[in-house]
């Protein structure tokens, strides 16, 4: 085993440093004690938008851009979307470990017991004008939750943080239905407890005069699917959201909303629907090298495409394109697949795409699948949000479990002016500057 430490040579001074090496890393803190004069402030690094800075240690998801490997817990998200439930999954981020049977069946009770919301936050949603966005809705309703229970304000109880976890995870397909429902000016439907959590989620979303909505069970497996291609992905812009607001000690309800917030933006999950917008804008196939162009340009980007992490093919995204097969047996191919698969097959094979390492990610063919099944493209960034809430408040739990972290306060260069004074005329009322 080599010393694991790093030697610094400060050119200023001539002086070395033997900084440790730990998991890949140095500590930041450790360069402080290198200063040019004594009552230097030490150095710091400069990380904008933290592309090579680790924010804390996680034991809930693993990704290798280079591979396109992704587990959550240690199990390849290949198996998990074959062979598990969403809630089964939901249960391995949040605990470490699947769950027994029994283990299983209570918390599919807890989630289930919990997934009505209190009627005045209906009336709540209520109050939105009808042609607004049910991202704008989620967010404002979900901080709205911070109202209904008080007591989650007590962050560093296990206990009342479990409470605030199964609440959030139950009400959110419950909020999402609901602004589906506020947007084409339905009533909302109840959840009804004998189903399952995709396909209650379907009964909330599209149950009209029936006396009991029968869910497709293959469109309620595809969301279940879907559902677990999102849970999580380790330090995404919205995670780092929920632990940077989770760290002042806010509660999950005001920590979730700012997550959902920061998944909002179309760079994130906002991409999905900016996708669907895309393939709309392109028209036809035989428009799409003039597209490509644009995107080479710089005048527009590719939505769906490119990766902070994955330098390969995001794992999801072909799970998601075998999961959009199975939907068009029972929806009918949506005509846009095909559209999309000319474009991924036309930018794999061009230079700029391939240079930069550019491939699908999770939101250039969920889109596709979403529309077929009747959403709306507002809704796709909800319906990321959903699963999404899982990984967000598993990383939020695990945050207030490290006994390393403490509020989130990076610092900055100071790029401003040197110290300066007013006009010595300058008096209250009177401008500073004629
Ligand atoms: C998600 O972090 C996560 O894990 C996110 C997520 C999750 O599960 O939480 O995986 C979900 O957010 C997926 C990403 C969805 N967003 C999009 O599809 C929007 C389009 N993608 C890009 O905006 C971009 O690829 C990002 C935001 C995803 C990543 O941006 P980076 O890592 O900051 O990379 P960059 O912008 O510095 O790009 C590097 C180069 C640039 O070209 P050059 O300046 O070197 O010439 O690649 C180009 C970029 O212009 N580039 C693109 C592009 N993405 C990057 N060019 C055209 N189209 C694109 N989509």
């Amino acid at each position: 085993m080599h010393n694991q430490t790093l030697t610094i040579t400060d050119n200023r001074t001539e002086k070395s440093y033997s900084l440790p090496i730990q998991d890949g890393t140095i500590r930041a803190m450790d360069l402080r004690q290198i200063k040019e004069n004594a009552d230097d402030f030490g150095l710091m690094t400069y990380d904008p938008a933290f592309m090579n800075t680790a924010s804390c240690r996680s034991g809930i998801t693993y990704i290798d851009g280079d591979k396109g490997i992704l587990r959550y817990r240690g199990y390849p998200i290949e198996e998990l979307a074959e062979k598990c439930t969403f809630l089964e999954v939901a249960y391995l981020i949040l605990n470490g470990e699947l769950p027994t049977a029994a283990q299983l069946k209570d918390w599919i009770q807890l989630v289930t017991y919990h997934t009505m919301i209190h009627e005045t936050t209906k009336h709540f949603l209520e109050g939105f004008r009808y042609n607004a966005h049910p991202m704008g809705m989620l967010v404002s309703t979900v901080a709205a939750l911070s109202t209904v229970y008080p007591e989650a304000t007590n962050v560093l109880d296990p206990e009342n943080r479990k409470l605030q976890i199964v609440r959030l995870i139950a009400k959110m397909p419950t909020i999402a239905a609901y602004t589906y429902r506020h947007s084409l000016g339905f009533p909302y439907i109840y959840p009804d407890n004998e189903l399952g959590y995709t396909a209650n989620f379907m009964n909330m979303l599209w149950k009209m005069a029936e006396p009991k909505y029968a869910a497709n069970p293959v469109l309620a497996r595809a969301l279940d699917i879907l559902f677990i291609l999102h849970a999580d992905h380790e330090q995404n812009c919205s995670t780092n959201a929920m632990r940077a607001v989770g760290s002042s000690q806010a509660d999950p309800y005001l920590s979730t909303a700012a997550a959902a917030a920061a998944l909002s933006g179309p760079l994130h999950g906002g991409a999905n629907e900016q996708v669907l917008r895309m393939l709309d804008q392109i028209g036809s196939k035989d428009r799409i090298p003039e597209y490509i162009e644009h995107v080479k340009a710089g005048k527009v980007k590719l939505m769906g495409f490119g990766h902070r992490v994955y330098k390969n093919y995001d794992p999801r995204a072909r799970i998601i394109k075998w999961t959009a097969e199975q939907v068009f047996q029972v929806t009918g191919r949506n005509p846009r697949l095909d559209m999309a698969l000319e474009l991924e097959k036309i930018a794999l094979e061009d230079e700029y795409f391939v240079k930069r390492k550019l491939y699908p990610n999770v939101d250039f063919y969920s889109g596709i699948i979403y529309q077929a099944m009747g959403f709306d493209p507002k809704m796709f960034t909800v319906l990321f949000a959903i699963p999404r809430t899982v990984g967000w408040l598993s990383q939020w739990d695990e945050l207030m479990r490290d006994a390393e972290q403490k509020i989130a306060r990076p610092r900055q260069i100071f790029t401003g002016p040197a110290e300066r004074h007013l006009p010595a005329g300058k008096t209250l009322g009177v401008a500073a500057v004629a």
